[in-house]
C-alpha cells in the first residue's frame, strides 16, 4: 500500500509515518512546514519507502496528482494551536476548510479512501459531558478565531460525510482530544510541551484562567494504535469517532504533576482569560470524549496514566 500522508512533519503526521514505514509500508508526505518539521522524518532519510513534497494542501493541482499516485489518505495537515490560530485567523480557515475540502475533492475524483483528523474544539462549551459523537456542535463565535478554527474542522466534516453519504468517498473522521507526545511543540499554545519547558527552565508555569478546568490527555503512540485500527476495520466508514483519552485531570493538577516529575522548584502564575483568549471568550470547563463508539468499533482505547505519559517525555531527546 502507498499512503498519502497530509501534515506528515508535523507532531501526529510524522509519529503516523513512522508507524506506517514500520510496517513497511510506502509514505507520501505533503507538508507546507508553516509548523513541521523535516527533522521530524530524519531518520527515514536513507529511506526509498518515504517521499517528501513541500507544498500546500490548498494547493488543488498538486493535491490532485499526488493523491492520485497512492491507495489511502491521511489527512492531518492543519493550522493547529490556540496561539496560532490567534494570530493567524485567516490561514486557519483557508487552510483547514478550503484545503480540506481540496484533500477529499481529490480522494473522490480518484476514488482514495481517507481518514481525516477533526478535533475535539467541535463540541465547543456546548454539549453535556462527556461528549458524544452524536451531541449537537456549539463550535462557539465567529468573530472569535478559536471559533473559526472549531467551525472550519466542522465544516470539513461536513463535506467529508456529505461525500459518504451520497456514497461518492470513503471517509472516516476521528475528533482528536488532547494528544501528547515527543516532537509537540509548545509554541502554539499546546499546554504539556509548555509546561514541560517552563518547568525545565525554572521559570514559572503560567496557568490561563483558575486552573480548575479539565482535559485529558492521550498518548500519541496509542491514539495511532486506535487510528490504524479504525482504518481497519470494516464499519468505520462514513462515521466520527472521538480520539483520546477519558482519563480527566484539572490543568492546576496537570501543572503539579509537571513540577512533581521535573523536580522543578518553578512556582504557578495563574494569568486572567482575557490576557489570552479573546476578550469574552469563554474556556471550556471540562472536555473529556464518550468513547463507547470507539470502544464498540475496535474494542480499544488510549488508557495511559498522565503521569507514565509525563515520564516518558523526560527521557533523553535521541529515543524520541
Ligand atoms: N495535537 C492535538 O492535541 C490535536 C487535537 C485535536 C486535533 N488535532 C488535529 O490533528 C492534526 C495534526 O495536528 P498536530 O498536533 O500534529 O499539529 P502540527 O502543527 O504538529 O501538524 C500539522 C502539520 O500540518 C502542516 N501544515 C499546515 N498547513 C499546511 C498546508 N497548508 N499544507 C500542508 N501542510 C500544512 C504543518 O506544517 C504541520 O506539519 C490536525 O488536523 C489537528 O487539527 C490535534
Amino acid at each position: 500500500m502507498r499512503y498519502l500522508v497530509t501534515g506528515g512533519a508535523g507532531f501526529i503526521g510524522s509519529h503516523l509515518v513512522d508507524r506506517l514505514l514500520e510496517q513497511s509500508q510506502q509514505v507520501l508526505v505533503l507538508d507546507d512546514l508553516s509548523t513541521g518539521s523535516t527533522l521530524n522524518l530524519l531518520r527515514h532519510r536513507e529511506r526509498g519507502e518515504l517521499s517528501f513534497v513541500q507544498g500546500s494542501v490548498s494547493d488543488r493541482g498538486l493535491v490532485r496528482q499526488l493523491v492520485g499516485e497512492v491507495d489511502f489518505v491521511f489527512h492531518l495537515a492543519a493550522v493547529v494551536g490556540v496561539q496560532l490560530v490567534m494570530r493567524q485567523p485567516r490561514r486557519a480557515l483557508e487552510v483547514n476548510l478550503h484545503g480540506s475540502e481540496a484533500v477529499l475533492d481529490a480522494a473522490e475524483h480518484c476514488a482514495v479512501p481517507v481518514l481525516m483528523t477533526s478535533s475535539s474544539e467541535v463540541y465547543g462549551l456546548g454539549p453535556e459531558v462527556p461528549f458524544r459523537e452524536d451531541a449537537d456542535l456549539s463550535p462557539g463565535r465567529s468573530d472569535d478565531p478559536r471559533g473559526g478554527y472549531a467551525f472550519s474542522k466542522a465544516m470539513a466534516e461536513c463535506s467529508a460525510l456529505a461525500r459518504a453519504r451520497e456514497g461518492a468517498l470513503d471517509v472516516t473522521i476521528v475528533r482528536l482530544f488532547n494528544t501528547v507526545g515527543t516532537r509537540q511543540t509548545g509554541e502554539y499554545g499546546m499546554v504539556l510541551p509548555r509546561f514541560l519547558s517552563q518547568a525545565l527552565r525554572g521559570d514559572p508555569l503560567t496557568i490561563f484562567g483558575d486552573g480548575e478546568q479539565t482535559r485529558c490527555f492521550a498518548d500519541v503512540g496509542e491514539v495511532l494504535d486506535c487510528m490504524l485500527r479504525l482504518v481497519a476495520a470494516k464499519d468505520s466508514q462514513g462515521k466520527i469517532f472521538n480520539l483520546g483519552s477519558d482519563r480527566e485531570v484539572s490543568i492546576a493538577s496537570l501543572a503539579e504533576t509537571v513540577l512533581r516529575l521535573t523536580g522543578s522548584e518553578s512556582r504557578l502564575q495563574y494569568m486572567p482569560l482575557r490576557e489570552v483568549l479573546d476578550r469574552g471568550t469563554r474556556d471550556v470547563l471540562r472536555r473529556v470524549p464518550d468513547l463507547s463508539r470507539l470502544l464498540d468499533c475496535i474494542a480499544r482505547k488510549p488508557d495511559k496514566d498522565l503521569a507514565a505519559i509525563v515520564r516518558g517525555l523526560l527521557v533523553p531527546a535521541s529515543s524520541s
